[in-house]
């Protein structure tokens, strides 16, 4: 048996990593602290919040003590940090809190790590660190780091932390940088289940400048496989790129999703550009493919297909997470566009 502690497993990555180490690892024990911010929400987890190998608690990332006492007492060996503010959009109008979870928090679980000398510490970030790509080329895990958003920006640091804990006080880690993720329990505020939802209800479809921003999209299983595999192979201290070399821009995903919820293309409308927005990402996970021997589950077409039918079959959990709060965001974020 060994025992990992999970943070922000309530949310959209965390919820599908959780869900699969409990179905797939029965050597496992999950402790998985989430505050349950707007993001985070048992109702992703359904199913699995009482699996007899899954503890949850509420708190904070920030909370030293409150994650030293979890540390001790479930016998925690490693760390795998999904918890965080995800969200470009929000960053934009409010970076202090990407600041405040993304840096302090992640500084504050490096102590405890190093303190109860945690086995290892994996810290999931985003090929965003990277910046914005021209036409040509591909992110690789040597490629300089040159954040743009507030976001990327406290992710950067949050990855410089992780690695100055390593060569400083020798501490066992390493660090994933994933392309832009899609699937169940992703929360409607990022593009895909945005754009889902709108059209379901016949809605505009608020496309960021002129839709031809590209993003190399990775179904998020296949995430997660990968994140367990540096967890149990990585070499220590390495940086893994993951990604589904899957291209597309905005409006070739949008295309898609009308498709097959037989929508007109009539719901699309350009709106006001992201600030800063960057153009384009791409991933070389050729590392990730060579080293762990992995590699995505499915294709974009396959993916995207399960994704739609999981979001349609899942009307109830898609209304619940609209309500209240996110009109409100929907609201604010999209009037002046
Ligand atoms: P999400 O916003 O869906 O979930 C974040 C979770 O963290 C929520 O459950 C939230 O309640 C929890 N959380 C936030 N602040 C917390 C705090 N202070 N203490 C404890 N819990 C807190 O995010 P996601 O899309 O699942 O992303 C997970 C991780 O993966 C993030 O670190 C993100 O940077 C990274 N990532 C995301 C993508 C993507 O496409 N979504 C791609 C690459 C990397
Ligand atoms: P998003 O899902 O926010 O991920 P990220 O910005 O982290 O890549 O956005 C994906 C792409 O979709 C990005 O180019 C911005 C664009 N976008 C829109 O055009 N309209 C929207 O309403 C949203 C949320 C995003």
């Amino acid at each position: 048996m060994s025992t990992i502690l999970v943070t922000g497993g309530a949310g959209f990555i965390g919820s599908n990593f959780v869900r699969m180490v409990l179905t797939e690892q029965t050597d496992c024990i999950v402790v998985n602290l989430d505050s349950l911010t707007y993001a985070g929400n048992l109702e992703n987890l359904e199913g699995f919040v009482d699996h007899p190998n899954h503890h949850f608690e509420k708190g904070d990332i920030c909370d030293g003590p409150l994650v030293e006492k979890i540390i001790d007492d479930y016998s925690v060996e490693a760390i795998v940090n999904f918890a965080a503010e995800s969200h470009v959009d929000r960053s934009i109008v409010d970076p202090g809190i990407f600041i405040q979870t993304n840096v302090a928090g992640t500084l504050t679980l490096l102590k405890a790590a190093l303190d109860k000398n945690i086995k290892r510490f994996i810290q999931v970030s985003t090929d965003e660190v990277y910046g914005s790509l021209g036409e040509q080329g591909m992110f690789t895990e040597n490629s300089r780091l040159s954040p743009n958003s507030p976001y990327s920006a406290s992710k950067a640091s949050a990855d410089h932390l992780v690695a100055a804990f390593g060569h400083t006080w020798g501490l066992d880690y390493n660090i994933t940088r994933c392309s832009n993720n899609y699937g169940q329990y992703q929360f409607p505020e990022k593009m895909i289940p945005l754009m889902i939802n709108n059209a379901r209800n016949g809605k505009a479809l608020p496309v960021y400048g002129d839709g031809l921003y590209v993003r190399d999209w990775l179904y998020v299983y296949d995430h997660c496989t990968a994140i367990w595999k540096v967890l149990r192979q990585g070499k220590r201290g390495h940086t893994y790129n993951i990604g589904g070399n899957n291209e597309k821009t905005n409006l070739e995903v949008i295309g898609l999703i009308l498709e097959k919820l037989g929508k007109s293309t009539d719901l699309i409308t350009f709106v006001k550009d992201r600030p800063g927005h960057d153009r384009r990402y791409a991933i070389d996970s050729t590392k990730a493919m060579t080293e762990l021997d992995w590699k995505p589950s499915v294709t974009f077409e396959e993916g995207i297909a399960i994704t739609i039918d999981w979001y349609m079959q899942n009307t109830e959990w898609l209304d619940h997470i609209v309500s209240g709060q996110y009109e409100k965001y929907y609201e604010s974020m999209y009037k002046d566009r």
